[in-house]
C-alpha cells in the first residue's frame, strides 16, 4: 500500500498587499479536511531566490546558489504539488516562473494541480503553467478551482471584500474534482517512482 501523499501548496504571489492569502487559506482548509493527504503551505515569500543565475539549468548542472538549493531540498520532500495562481498580464508571476526554474528533478514525475483566481479565473496563468510542467516532466490535473468574475470581485478587497465563504459553494465541486485527481495521480506516480 503507497503512503499518504504528502502535498505542498505553493503560494506563488510575494507581493506585501498581496490577495493570494484568501484563496490559499480556503484551499488548504479544503485540502486539511480530507484524510487522503498531508498539505503544508510553501510560501515563495519563505524563500528569497535569485533570479535564475546558475551556468545551467538544474536539469545539466547543479545548482550553485544556497537559497537555489534550499528550495530544492523543500520541493524534493513533496509527491504532488498546489499552486496558488495569480494572474499577471495572462501568465504566471515572474516569481513563481522563477521558482519553477530553480529545480528541475526534483518537480518530475509529480503532479499538480491550482486555485487560480482574476477576471476569468487565473484560466489564462493557469493553462501557462501546465505549459511549464509539461517540460518540468509534471502531470497537471484535468481539473482545477477558478475563482472568476463576479465571485473574484465579491472577494477581492478593493471591491465587495465579502469572505470567501460567500462564493464558496461555487469552488467546492471544482476543489474536490482538483482534489481527488491530485491525490490518484500522486498515488499513482509514487508507485511507479518506487518501482522505477
Ligand atoms: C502586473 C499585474 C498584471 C495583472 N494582470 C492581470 C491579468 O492578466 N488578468 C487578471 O485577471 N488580473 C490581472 N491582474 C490583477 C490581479 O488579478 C490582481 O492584482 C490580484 O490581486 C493579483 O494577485 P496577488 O494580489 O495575489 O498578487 C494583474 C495585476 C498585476 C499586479
Amino acid at each position: 500500500m503507497t503512503a499518504k501523499p504528502r502535498i505542498a501548496l505553493i503560494i506563488g504571489s510575494t507581493r506585501p498587499t498581496r490577495f493570494a492569502d484568501k484563496p490559499a487559506q480556503w484551499m488548504l482548509k479544503q485540502a486539511q479536511a480530507r484524510q487522503d493527504m498531508d498539505v503544508e503551505v510553501v510560501d515563495l515569500r519563505d524563500h528569497p531566490l535569485p533570479y535564475f543565475a546558475e551556468v545551467a539549468s538544474t536539469l545539466h548542472a547543479p545548482s550553485k546558489d544556497p537559497e537555489a538549493i534550499r528550495w530544492q531540498q523543500t520541493i524534493d520532500q513533496y509527491d504532488g504539488y498546489i499552486f496558488v495562481v495569480a494572474e499577471y498580464n495572462h501568465s504566471i508571476t515572474g516569481a513563481l516562473k522563477n521558482a519553477l526554474d530553480q529545480a528541475y528533478k526534483e518537480w518530475n514525475r509529480k503532479p499538480f494541480t491550482a486555485i487560480g483566481y482574476g477576471s476569468v479565473g487565473g484560466a489564462r496563468a493557469i493553462e501557462h503553467l501546465r505549459g511549464i510542467g509539461v517540460e518540468l516532466q509534471m502531470v497537471s490535473t484535468r481539473s482545477a478551482v477558478n475563482i472568476g468574475g463576479s465571485d473574484f470581485m465579491a472577494i477581492f478587497p478593493m471591491f465587495g471584500n465579502k469572505p470567501i465563504e460567500d462564493i464558496e459553494a461555487g469552488l467546492l465541486p471544482s476543489a474536490k474534482a482538483a482534489l481527488d485527481d491530485l491525490v490518484w495521480w500522486a498515488k499513482a506516480t509514487m508507485a511507479a517512482r518506487a518501482a522505477a
